[in-house]
């Protein structure tokens, strides 16, 4: 079967852990390049992260660094979720810079598009700042690009601000930009991010499922993403989920914008279900999951990490 080729832009962060072994694992899916952003933490730290996951995985894919800021506004961390380093709980390996380019991800992503073959998916699941610099310096790559499938935004409320998804909410210029572009979009926020759960049997489970469940299951211990009581949010794995199981989750097309200058609702993504603003759709937006068989599809997938 001929793998899906797609470039993954995160801020490793324990969930992007998960969704970063899922897809590296995938039968189906070809990661060309992994791109590091500003987000849960550094950028330094971040892609520390990204490097430790593929030596731990044993995966040689490609690492890139981005944006160290956002597009305007101050950087605010995840670190009270995800710990300083961005990814307590488990020892990993030193890694070497072997697999980090010297290109920037900009430059590299651009790269890998315009030589594929194929569309390639982009796998926002940190915040847009790469993904919009990169729509903006090279316009010309959209042709190129099947669609994003992103973790972010929320149909209601949000985690990091009343109204506003963390990765939304430290950069929403980027992400404006991105809901703009016409590319095609798949958003899968915290409408069904806050219901991918792993439950305490599910973690127990990993503990001794393999090495990359071993792990995992460490750093869910310090994960801040929820409780081990009562399920730790999987919320980057609802973007992979939905490029392997879309039939998981029930979609609406419809009209995004992202607020940017509301006092108190800056970085909320304006999810227009009943066309009050009179806007063309330009996005695919989740908004429910099948609780159960996410849980069955994440230790499946997981089990397949070896
Ligand atoms: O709101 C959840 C998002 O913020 C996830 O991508 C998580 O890793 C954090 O970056
Ligand atoms: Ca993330």
């Amino acid at each position: 079967m001929l793998k899906r080729p797609i470039i993954i832009d995160t801020d490793p962060g324990i969930d992007d852990a998960v969704a970063l072994a899922i897809a590296l694992y995938s039968e189906e899916l070809d990661v060309k390049l992994i791109t590091t952003v500003v987000g849960n933490v550094g950028l330094d730290k971040v892609t520390y992260n990204a490097l430790r996951l593929l030596k731990y995985f044993k995966k040689e894919v490609p690492v890139a660094m981005g944006a160290a800021a956002p597009l305007i506004r101050e950087t605010e961390d995840a670190s009270d979720v995800h710990g300083v380093s961005g990814m307590e709980g488990f020892d990993f390996e030193e890694p070497t810079n072997d697999l980090l380019l010297e290109e920037n991800a900009v430059n590299a992503m651009y790269r890998v598009i315009k030589e594929s073959k194929e569309k390639v998916t982009l796998v926002p699941i940190g915040p847009l700042t790469n993904i919009a610099l990169l729509l903006k310096v090279y316009p010309e790559v959209k042709e190129n690009i099947e669609e994003i499938v992103l973790m972010g935004g929320s149909v209601t409320r949000g985690n990091k601000g009343v109204m506003s998804e963390f990765n939304i909410h430290v950069d929403p210029e980027a992400a404006q930009i991105v809901f703009d572009s016409g590319v095609p979009i798949v958003m899968a926020g915290l409408d069904v991010g806050l219901k991918a759960l792993v439950l305490p049997e599910d973690s127990a489970k990993l503990e001794t499922m393999n090495d990359v469940g071993f792990m995992l299951h460490s750093l869910f211990k310090r994960y801040r993403g929820g409780s081990m009581k009562t399920g730790l949010k999987m919320y980057d794995s609802c973007a992979i989920a939905y490029l392997l199981k879309p039939d998981m989750f029930e979609t609406v097309d419809t009209y995004v914008g992202v607020e940017l200058n509301g006092s108190m609702t800056a970085g909320a993504t304006i999810v227009d279900l009943k066309g009050y603003l009179k806007k063309p759709n330009n996005a695919k937006v989740c908004l429910d999951i099948d609780q159960q068989m996410f849980r069955e599809w994440l230790l499946d997938s997981l089990s397949k990490c070896n």
